[in-house]
């Protein structure tokens, strides 16, 4: 599946200032919230409807509403977790589950510390939450640990991503569809992506 990448204006406004260095953590965290908010909008729109009848103040209406369908919310720590409010503003009875990752900084092969999803995962379809996709290993792992669960129906969804972690995600889990508000150039031989943002965590939550 090709990944869709949210054209948006106000979308691609907020990632631009983002990626600015300048920017400073408020501001960051607050503009990834809201950029999720705004991918969430563009990942849902399949949700399936149905008609109920309802009585307005002027007459009896038949009108749509979900038709109950059950999400999790799976972001990959720690930058995932930057991008959970922005999504529960739009989805807030979805369930949330978690997994704990990082990148050794030398192989720049994820590292699993933590992992705990809804009982009933199997049930749901699973948005997993990061804002970057660079190699992919980090998104393949995390979509392999909850596919093990019972997990059938997932969408990873992400601000920037890298062609190679593109690539990684769509050959590892081809059932995915994928999400982005940006695909940028490259990687660099750090694995960071090109342009980019640097580090999401660390811009997140202030470190480094
Ligand atoms: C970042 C990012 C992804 C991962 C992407 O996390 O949030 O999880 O790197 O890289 P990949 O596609 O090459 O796996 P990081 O390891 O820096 O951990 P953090 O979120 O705790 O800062
Ligand atoms: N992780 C990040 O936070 N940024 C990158 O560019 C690549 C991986």
């Amino acid at each position: 599946m090709n990944p869709m990448i949210v054209e948006h204006p106000l979308l691609q406004h907020k990632i631009s200032l983002l990626r600015n260095k300048q920017t400073g953590t408020k501001e960051f965290r607050d503009l990834v919230g809201e950029i999720a908010t705004l991918l969430c909008y563009e990942a849902t729109r399949d949700l399936p409807l149905e008609e109920v009848q309802i009585e307005t103040p002027i007459t009896m209406a038949k009108t749509k509403v979900l038709a109950g369908r059950k999400l999790a919310l799976v972001p990959i720590l720690r930058a995932g977790m930057g991008m959970l409010d922005g999504m529960l503003t739009l989805i807030p009875a979805a369930k949330v589950g978690f997994i704990g990752l990082y990148r050794n900084e030398e192989t720049l092969q994820p590292v699993e510390y933590f992992c705990k999803l809804p009982s009933d995962i199997d049930e749901r379809d699973v948005l997993v939450l990061d804002p970057m996709l660079a190699t992919g290993g980090s998104a393949v792992d995390a979509i392999t640990m909850i596919k093990k669960r019972g997990a059938k129906h997932i969408k990873f969804i992400g601000l920037i991503g890298a062609p190679e972690g593109v690539e990684a995600l769509r050959t590892a889990h081809p059932d995915v569809q994928i999400y982005l508000g940006a695909l940028d150039e490259c990687l660099d031989q750090k694995g960071y992506i090109v342009p980019g943002l640097g580090d999401a965590g660390d811009r997140i939550y202030g470190t480094k």
